[in-house]
C-alpha cells in the first residue's frame, strides 16, 4: 500500500471543513463550515501532523478536486490539510441519500411510518452496495494517508463499515469511530436485515475503540451488539462516552460582533412592542429543517399555547428559523413545506395588525441565529430524538438576560441539562405548550440563576478537549 503523506492524526468524515461552489464564468469560491469537528481538531495546533479525508457533495466540490488532485488548497480551509474524495456521483448518491441519510438516521431516530416503511427490497440492496463502496473508497484514502501507528479517528453513520475495511488494510493504526447520532434500541434497530444489522455493528467493532455523545446512546449500541450478534463485544472494542459542549470561547466573541448586533435590532423591530409598550417576549428556536428537530409539534404546541392562554396573545412572538437540510430527499422537501404551512396557518388564525405570532426564517444566517440567542426568553429544543443537541448548550452561553430553556427529554444534552431545563415529551402538544407557559411565567432572577447552571454544565466539555480525550483514549 502506497503511504502518500503519512499523516499522524486522521479524521474521516462525510461532509468536509469546506464546501466548494462553481460560478458560470468557472469561479471557485470556497465556504468554511464551523461544528464540533472543526474546532476540536483545531486544538491540536497547526503543526501537528494532520488530514482531514471528506467527500466531494456537489459538483464545485468535484472540480476542486479535479484542479488540486484532491489535496485542497490550504488557504481554503484555514491551513488544515484536507483530502477531499471524488467518489462516483451516483455512488455517493445512494451511499449518502439512500442509505446513510434514508436508512441508518432514519433507524437512529426512529422515523419511519411503519406501517408503509422501510421496505428491504431489491433497491436497497443496489443502494447497500454503494454504501460499502463508499466506505471502502474512504478506508482506501486513509490507508494511503497514514503513517505507521497513526490515530485514526471516523466520524458517525456514514461510515459505519469503514473502520472494519480499514484495519484490514492497515492493522498498524489506531482507530476510533464516533456516532453523532442517537443509536437505536435493539427492538428497532432489528428492524434491518439481520446481514445488513450484522454488518453496520461488525464495520464500527473493527475499530479499537467506540464512542458516543451519551451514556444512553453507548448503551442502546452494546445492547445491539448482544442482540444481533451475540453477548459480549466480540473484537474486543472499548465503548466511549465524550459529551460534545459548546464552544464558549468562539460563541461569546461571535456573538458580540457587529452584525450580529445589526441583526438583533432587526429582530427586536419584527418581534415588536406589546399594545402597553412592553418588549414582547420570545420564544426562540433554531434547526436544520430536519424530520428529527419536530419543528411542526412546536408550533401546534405554540398555538395551543395561544388557544388556552390567551392571555399571551399579543404578548410573546415564536421566532423559528428553519434552515434547509437534505433537500434532496423528498420526504425533507415535504416536511419544510409543511413547517411554511403550519406556520403561515396559525399566523392566519390569530394575527393582529400589529402582531405576527409566528416569524419564520428559512435562510440559513448564522449571525441572526445567534442574534436570536441572545435575544430568547425561552428556547425551544424539543426533538424527537436527537444526538446532543448544541442549540440547547449554545443558548445558555450566549444569552444575553438569561433564557429558559424547554428541552425535550430525548435529547442527549438532556442527561446533561436536565435539572435546569422545563422537560419535555416531545410527542406531548398539551404537556409542551404548559411547559411553554412555565418558562415563559418564569421569574426573571430564577432564570439568569438557571441559565448561568446551564451554561457551566453546557461548556464542561469544550470541543478541543472532547477532541484530544478520544486521541488520549486511544493512545492506551
Ligand atoms: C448531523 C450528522 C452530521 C451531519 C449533519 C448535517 O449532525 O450527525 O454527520 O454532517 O447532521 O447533515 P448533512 O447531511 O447536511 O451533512
Amino acid at each position: 500500500m502506497a503511504v502518500t503523506h503519512a499523516a499522524r492524526i486522521l479524521v474521516a468524515s462525510n461532509r468536509g471543513p469546506v464546501s466548494y461552489a462553481l460560478d458560470e464564468t468557472g469561479t471557485l469560491t470556497a465556504r468554511r463550515g464551523g461544528g464540533g469537528l472543526v474546532s476540536g481538531l483545531s486544538a491540536i495546533g497547526p503543526d501537528a501532523d494532520a488530514v482531514w479525508v471528506c467527500a466531494a457533495l456537489n459538483d464545485g466540490d468535484r472540480e476542486a478536486v479535479r484542479r488540486t488532485g484532491g489535496a485542497l488548497d490550504p488557504a481554503d480551509t484555514g491551513g488544515q490539510r484536507v483530502r477531499m474524495l471524488d467518489i462516483d456521483a451516483q455512488v455517493h448518491t445512494d451511499a449518502y441519500n439512500g442509505i446513510a441519510n434514508s436508512v441508518l438516521w432514519f433507524v437512529h431516530h426512529m422515523l419511519y411510518q411503519t406501517p408503509l416503511e422501510p421496505v428491504f427490497g431489491t433497491e436497497f440492496r443496489r443502494q447497500w452496495a454503494a454504501y460499502e463502496a463508499y466506505n471502502h473508497a474512504f478506508a482506501e484514502a486513509l490507508a494511503q494517508e497514514a503513517a505507521q501507528g497513526a490515530a485514526v479517528l471516523v466520524q458517525d453513520y456514514h461510515l459505519a463499515l469503514t473502520p472494519r475495511m480499514l484495519r484490514a488494510l492497515r492493522p498498524d493504526l489506531r482507530i476510533g469511530h464516533f456516532s453523532h447520532t442517537p443509536w437505536a434500541p435493539p427492538d428497532y434497530f432489528r428492524l434491518l436485515p439481520d446481514d445488513i444489522a450484522a454488518q453496520v455493528l461488525g464495520g464500527i467493532l473493527g475499530a479499537d475503540r467506540a464512542a458516543f455523545l451519551t451514556q444512553r446512546w453507548a448503551d442502546a449500541f452494546t445492547e445491539c451488539c448482544h442482540a444481533v450478534l451475540g453477548p459480549g463485544i466480540p473484537s474486543g472494542t472499548r465503548i466511549g462516552v465524550h459529551g460534545l459542549g459548546a464552544d464558549a470561547d468562539f460563541l461569546r466573541k461571535r456573538a458580540h460582533q457587529p452584525d450580529v448586533d445589526e441583526r438583533m435590532g432587526a429582530l427586536r423591530e419584527q418581534v415588536g412592542t406589546t399594545p402597553d409598550g412592553r418588549p414582547r417576549k420570545t420564544i426562540v428556536r433554531v434547526d436544520r429543517t430536519e424530520l428529527s428537530k419536530n419543528i411542526v409539534r412546536g408550533l401546534l404546541a405554540y398555538e395551543e399555547l395561544l388557544e388556552s392562554r390567551p392571555e399571551w396573545r399579543e404578548r410573546v412572538v415564536h421566532v423559528a428559523f428553519a434552515y434547509p437540510s437534505r433537500q434532496d430527499l423528498a420526504v425533507y422537501r415535504e416536511y419544510t413545506a409543511e413547517v411554511q404551512r403550519v406556520a403561515q396557518e396559525i399566523n392566519s388564525r390569530y394575527m393582529t395588525p400589529s402582531w405576527t405570532p409566528v416569524v419564520l426564517h428559512v435562510k440559513d444566517d448564522f449571525a441572526r441565529s445567534l442574534a436570536a440567542y441572545r435575544l430568547a426568553d425561552v428556547a425551544l429544543v424539543n426533538p424527537i430524538r436527537d444526538g446532543m443537541n448544541l442549540v440547547a448548550k449554545e443558548v445558555p452561553v450566549v444569552s444575553d438576560e438569561g433564557c429558559a430553556l424547554v428541552l425535550s427529554r430525548e435529547a442527549g444534552a438532556y442527561e446533561e441539562l436536565a435539572g435546569d431545563a422545563v422537560a419535555v415529551n416531545p410527542y406531548d402538544i398539551v404537556g409542551t405548550a404548559r411547559a411553554l407557559h412555565e418558562a415563559l411565567s418564569m421569574p426573571a432572577g430564577e432564570r439568569a440563576a438557571r441559565t448561568e447552571a446551564l451554561a457551566a454544565r453546557a461548556t464542561a466539555l469544550p470541543p478541543g478537549r472532547w477532541f484530544l480525550d478520544q486521541l488520549a483514549a486511544l493512545e492506551v
